[in-house]
């Protein structure tokens, strides 16, 4: 990257929106009692990462996903303080200890989006010791994802080779798992990782004019920077709605560890691209080359993870510029994910929001519901409700 193009945001008026703390009251209500009915549905097992016709399956702790799920209990516990929710969320850390011992579904970069919900979450609220101990050894595993030549983290495959020898903008939101456990091991290893990772990533996966590449590859004899490409988005040059939010939320809780001017920058172009890009009703398309009239399906997930970041960064930089519009455009998706996209089918593993979409390109979880948006919008919520003390 070199300079890139910061846009104005058009229009800001249009995210003046009034959503009480009775809104957010009574949406948090309406997923406490979806939740309590998808424990009994659940039992000790996960949920799929989407659903299918509006309604999970169970599943075995595997895939990227289940980590929501914990997080959701432990949300729950939080927002009302029952112990049906703690009990279930201590028994799913046994279940993330078992995993990451027995190296089950973990030689990848989604490790963070697993143990940080789950165990650091748990360790954090409760000083649980097994979540201490899982998380501690999911972060050691997620440091021998990391490539000296290039300096980063590689997503998915078998280390080193050349056609997996990339990044993805998703990992932003793993590396805080190091360095939460460089903090608690003091060692500097996992936060100089971390550090260089998010680095690369800001350097080359942010076009000029302030959209994202899904994932970037690197040359794996020389770590020389090669090409952008998509995995998840509609092409290589557009710009996946899901990644640009990961970059949203992705970038507050790095900066938290390595703050730069220019970072700030980089942050307000990227999101200002993105709240641009927003439909009428405030929930993008699952790509934002897409808009009203493309009769596309919408990402709620996207919107869900983009109001958490913009939270984020209006704690970490109170002052910075566009906050009002920035702060109104957190309570528009809100609103219209609460009045327009909460699930209402009550039979079966139900989702919390419906209309997300986790890969067009393989057909799965299309206009579904999705783990991750659930869980994001349940501490979107609960954000807006209290000052809620970050898992990430
Ligand atoms: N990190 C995978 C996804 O967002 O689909």
């Amino acid at each position: 990257m070199s300079l890139i193009h910061t846009e104005s945001i058009r229009d800001p008026d249009r995210f003046n929106v009034h959503l009480s703390e009775e809104d957010i009251n009574e949406a948090i209500d309406v997923v406490v009692k979806k939740t309590k009915h998808n424990i009994i549905k659940l039992g000790e097992t996960f949920p799929t990462s989407s659903t299918v016709n509006d309604t999970y399956s169970t599943s075995k702790n595997v895939e990227w996903t289940t980590g929501f799920w914990t997080g959701i209990l432990w949300l729950c516990y939080e927002n009302t303080h029952e112990e049906v929710f703690k009990n279930l969320a201590e028994k799913n850390i046994l279940s993330f200890k078992n995993r990451i011992i027995n190296k089950i579904d973990v030689d990848n970069h989604d490790l963070g989006f697993l143990y940080i919900p789950s165990c650091v979450a748990g360790y954090k609220l409760t000083k649980n010791k097994y979540a201490r101990e899982a998380a501690i050894l999911a972060a050691e595993q997620l440091s021998k994802r990391y490539n000296s030549k290039g300096k980063f983290i590689q997503a998915w495959g078998k280390q080193g080779a050349a056609d997996n020898y990339r990044l993805i903008v998703d990992a932003l939101m793993n590396i805080p798992l190091l360095q939460w456990a460089a903090k608690i091991e003091n060692n500097t290893k996992y936060s100089e990782i971390a550090n260089n990772h998010f680095e690369t990533t800001l350097k080359y996966a942010i076009r000029e004019d302030s959209s994202a590449y899904h994932t970037y590859f690197f040359d794996n004899k020389t770590g020389h920077p090669l090409f952008g490409k998509t995995r998840q988005g509609y092409s290589d040059e557009s710009s996946w709605a899901r990644g640009q939010a990961w970059l949203i939320y992705g970038i507050p809780l790095n900066y938290r560890y390595k703050s730069k001017e220019k970072y700030l920058a980089i942050y307000n172009s990227i999101t200002n691209y993105f709240l641009n890009r927003l439909p009428a009703d405030f929930i993008p398309y699952w790509d934002l080359i897409f808009n009203d009239g493309s009769y596309q399906s919408k990402d709620s997930s996207a919107a869900a993870i983009a109001i958490c970041g913009i939270d984020q960064m209006l704690r970490e930089v109170p002052d910075i510029p566009n906050k009002s519009v920035y702060r109104n455009a957190e309570k528009a998706m809100l609103k219209n994910l609460i009045e327009n996209y909460t699930a209402k089918k009550s039979d079966g593993i139900v989702a919390l929001i419906n209309h997300g979409v986790y890969s067009w390109h393989s057909g799965h979880g299309i206009d579904e519901g999705n783990l991750w948006g659930d869980y994001f919008y349940l501490e979107a919520l609960t954000r807006m409700k209290f000052n809620w003390q970050v898992y990430w």
